[in-house]
């Protein structure tokens, strides 16, 4: 591959990861590109300078980064300053959360940039799967959730005989059992704990159950959406399901809250009034924690509160960035792989915008925006697709082999 790959330090408050590691930079330079890193890009999740050069990398400024690379890899959308500085035909790829701000992408599109959007990846298609970092950062994520309630749980997680007397194990209960509640489920069990489940999907049951935890039902349980994914919930089911989930909350002494509607703010699982009831030591950890809200009535992105009745509520809005080496790594691979299949038998960038994966991958390139779901968002009418090919004669009556 003929390619420049740069790697920019990432710029958001409490972002320790980085989009590329030392050993997928070996690999790139293995393969024939060229890898510039900003320097100190790395630190925060613990691969250094020193480890970059060794893989084969050039340390450089930022501006040098941005100017000569081909591919600009990042985890987060950077801030306006960098996206102006790109240009045309350069290639952005990173969780660029096209959705949530349209906007920024129609700025790259008018720029001839192509903005690669992880958000929008479709994931269901399995030659996506190496690519997919939602699920990779979520199974962290799942994975660090347990680990922070069992460190601020005041008792023991497994259930401990001793000559001093029995401990009972605590009891976890994990709402959403997507990708990260499942990890979480996996790592709450390992640790010990007595876990249940929840979720609106109904095909999550074999899921969760397979894990050995138990799961629990309520009336609200046809939540399928799209694509593998839950939908929304009307107002009354909301109600519904809360009032049901009251007494499970009420009986367990850790909440791990998983649930994203996509394209919808969190769903709200856990009201004050469940937050109010909940034993004192009860720990929430709010993976779906956001400026929008999150699953459980007073969280706050990145804080612990403690309310008056000693129940500690988590907004946990980036756990995979408190384990940045591990997220990093499989973030990496995730980018290689987009990065290998974007290449044409040249080596060179040949983003092909009709391909199942890049038409949903891609939010813009040459100028267009690509995917459809953001052509939507920026009321844009939908791509026309090619024809199906016409035939040239009239079908003729065949009644087959009789
Ligand atoms: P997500 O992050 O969008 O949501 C997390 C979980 O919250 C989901 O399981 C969802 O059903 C649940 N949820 C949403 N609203 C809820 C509510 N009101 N009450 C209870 N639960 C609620 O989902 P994630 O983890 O990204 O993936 C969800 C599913 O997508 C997977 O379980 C799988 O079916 C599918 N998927 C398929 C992949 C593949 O085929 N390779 C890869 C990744 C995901």
């Amino acid at each position: 591959m003929a390619i420049v790959v740069s790697v920019l330090k990432e710029e958001q408050a409490h972002e320790n990861r980085v989009a590329i590691d030392p050993d997928v930079t070996k690999r790139l330079v293995k393969a024939g590109a060229k890898v510039l890193v900003e320097r100190g890009a790395g630190e925060e999740s613990y691969y250094s300078d020193d480890s970059y050069e060794q893989a084969g990398a050039k340390l450089v400024d930022r501006q040098t980064a941005l100017s000569e690379g081909n591919v600009v890899a990042v985890i987060n959308r950077p801030g306006d300053d960098t996206l102006k500085a790109l240009k045309s035909g350069q290639v952005l790829i990173g969780l660029l959360s096209a959705l949530i701000d349209p906007d920024k992408m129609q700025q790259l599109a008018d720029q001839k940039v192509s903005a690669l959007s992880f958000e929008l990846l479709p994931r269901t298609i399995s030659r996506a799967q190496t690519m997919d970092v939602l699920s990779s950062q979520s199974s962290i994520a799942g994975y660090k959730a347990a680990l922070v309630a069992s460190d601020l749980y005041p008792k023991y997680f497994p259930m401990m005989i001793t000559a001093a007397g029995t401990v009972k194990p605590a009891k976890v209960l994990v709402l959403g059992t997507g990708v990260a509640g499942l990890q979480a489920i996996g790592t709450a069990k390992r640790l010990g704990a007595v876990v249940s489940g929840y979720d609106v999907r109904p095909a999550s049951k074999g899921e969760v159950e397979s894990l050995g935890a138990d799961f629990l039902t309520s009336s609200v349980s046809n939540g399928a959406g799209s694509g593998g994914y839950a939908r929304a919930l009307t107002a009354e089911e909301t109600a519904k399901q809360q009032a049901e989930l009251a007494g499970f909350i009420a009986e367990n002494d850790v909440i791990i809250t998983t649930a994203q509607v996509p394209g919808h703010k969190p769903p709200l699982m856990v009201p004050q009034a469940s937050v109010d009831n909940a034993k004192p030591g009860t720990v929430f950890i709010d993976l779906a924690a956001s400026d929008l809200g999150g699953n459980v009535a007073g969280s706050k992105p990145y804080e612990t509160v403690t309310t008056d009745n000693q129940v500690m509520v988590v907004g946990a809005s980036n756990l995979a960035s408190e384990l940045p080496h591990s997220a990093s790594q499989l973030f990496a691979k995730n980018v290689q792989a987009v990065i290998n299949a974007m290449l044409d038998d040249d080596g060179n960038i040949a983003i092909d915008p009709t391909d199942d994966v890049f038409s949903g991958l891609t939010a813009t390139t040459s100028g267009d925006i690509v995917n459809e779901r953001l052509r939507e968002a920026l009321n844009l009418p939908p791509l026309t697709k090619p024809e199906p090919a016409t035939a040239t004669e009239a079908p003729t009556e065949s009644k087959g082999a009789e």
